[in-house]
């Protein structure tokens, strides 16, 4: 009997837009690390991958011709309507477990609504799952939208084989417990065989909730359950690396990047790119430049931070008011030191094209990446891997879990800010040799464990705790 194999994560790898003025759709793939990595998985035949299209608004009859042109590229789709994305995908997902999951405490809303509709979705997840799934299969669902999931599932499909991975950090105790539904969301989480996170303290963190929340035994990354054992281990994303590493080498990043060494001549760059969110530390990070510029006067003119920031999540009111900050804080900036033909902050709000990002990597002389608290961050070592001529220097924060494997990043606390300054400095005045030693370090790893190898070895990781289960004949 062939087991098939499901991936189910809150958004589908590709997203619904529709056009204001006729009203028609149009679906726009994803151009994120998951979808590339996990494209091995679900484009296969028979497979298939389970999420919401993006958007709330679809009309009963347009349904079935989007289900069908979906299946065609193994995809289905769960629909939202407008309050289920209101209470479940702004509210409990990003106002109540996105800001205590990032230690955002300040921020976050304990909503009994917004609960209870978080319950009454992941619901509506595993229903259209078990549309499809057989006894048998595979599952695999992804982070912070779904964590009730693998039990849901488990309930329906006691033999399934389910794998969990979390995309963002998994706090301390003393940050999860402070959440009303604590016991609920690990029984939720404990359905699955396999649970994963980025780095080994998530899992420390997940593993101390389980014992003194849960009250489960746990050691050597398993927890003994009543009927079953389930293994938990970190898993460090990768990206798709040689995508990178060949746009990087390609003639149309060449002429962008020609172009750009007219238009920023005698200027060092510095790159910032993130998605629009508190968790990234845009604002200490334009302080800090602030305050590089004030100290190192002799900067003035010679370099210019791109700062590029995706819009995102824009009707939580966390972002909006995020989003006037930054602006506020880059128009002080640049009226504070701009001069007639420099500005020492070019700042863009909206997506760049893949071709784009690619140029601003390789133009870059400084990657300034200082999130306050990231489960990883790609952005970062998609700069690394962009770096063919290993010229570059990576400023890294020490909160982002990819700063666990880029040691030879110049580490910074991102609360810090003379500390980044003094990164800033150091970065901008690195000998090329150490740029370049540093580069190739961080590219041997990061081209060793890539998003295709993380996903083979958490595949596999998940087929041995079935066997391991399967021999101490327990399910
Ligand atoms: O990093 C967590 C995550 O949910 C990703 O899965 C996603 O790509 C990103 O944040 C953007 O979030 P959203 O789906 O809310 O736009």
């Amino acid at each position: 009997m062939s087991q098939k194999k499901i991936i189910v994560s809150n958004r589908l790898p590709v997203t619904a837009n529709r056009d204001e003025e006729s009203g028609a759709l149009e679906f726009k793939p994803s151009a994120g690390g998951l979808a590339t990595g996990l494209s091995s998985i679900f484009k296969e035949k028979g497979n298939l991958w389970i999420g919401w299209p993006g958007i709330p608004d679809f009309k009963e009859d347009e349904k079935p011709g989007v289900i069908k042109s979906l299946r065609g590229e193994n995809m289905a789709p769960v629909f939202l309507n407008k309050k289920e994305v209101l209470l479940y995908y702004e509210g409990f997902s990003n106002r109540t477990l996105w800001p205590l999951f990032h230690y955002f405490t300040e921020f976050t809303q304990y909503t009994p609504e917004d609960w209870d509709m978080y319950v009454a979705v992941n619901q509506k997840f595993c229903d259209a799952i078990l549309e499809y799934a057989g006894p048998d299969d595979i599952i695999w669902v992804h982070d912070y939208q779904l964590l009730l999931l693998p039990s849901m599932l488990r309930e329906k499909l006691p033999n399934a084989t389910i794998g969990f991975f979390q995309h963002i950090p998994f706090p301390s105790y003393e940050i999860f417990r402070l959440l009303p539904w604590r016991s609920e969301i690990l029984e939720g989480m404990l359905g699955a065989d396999l649970l994963g996170f980025h780095t080994y303290d998530d899992t420390r963190h997940f593993m101390s909730s389980v014992s003194r929340i849960a009250g489960y035994p746990n050691s050597m990354g398993t927890i003994k359950m009543a009927n079953r054992i389930i293994s938990v281990d970190a898993f460090p994303m990768g990206i798709d690396y040689d995508k990178f590493e060949k746009a990087a080498r390609s003639k149309e990043t060449y002429e962008k990047v020609d172009k750009y060494k007219s238009l920023f001549a005698n200027q060092q760059v510095v790159l910032s790119i993130d998605r629009l969110d508190y968790t990234k530390g845009i604002k200490r990070r334009l302080y800090a430049f602030d305050k590089f510029l004030e100290m190192y006067p002799e900067y003035i003119g010679k370099v210019v931070l791109v700062l590029l920031v995706v819009p995102s999540r824009d009707k939580v009111d966390q972002y909006q008011q995020l989003k006037e900050e930054i602006d506020t804080l880059v128009g002080k900036i640049d009226g504070k030191y701009s001069t007639i033909d420099w500005t020492p902050i070019q700042y863009f709000y909206r997506s760049f094209s893949f071709d784009g990002l690619s140029a601003l990597y390789s133009k870059a002389d400084v990657a300034l990446i200082t999130p306050l608290r990231d489960g990883m961050n790609l952005v970062c070592k998609e700069y690394v891997a962009s770096k063919v001529t290993q010229k570059g220097v990576l400023i890294l924060s020490e909160m982002a879990g990819a700063a666990k494997e880029l040691s030879e990043a110049i580490l910074i606390n991102p609360n810090d800010e003379a500390e980044i300054v003094e990164a800033l400095k150091q970065a901008l005045e690195m000998p090329e040799i150490e740029q370049r030693n540093r580069l190739l370090e961080m590219q041997e790893k990061l081209k060793r464990y890539s998003v295709h190898r993380w996903v083979e070895v958490f595949v596999e990781e998940l087929l041995n705790v079935k066997d391991r289960q399967a021999k101490m004949n327990i399910k």
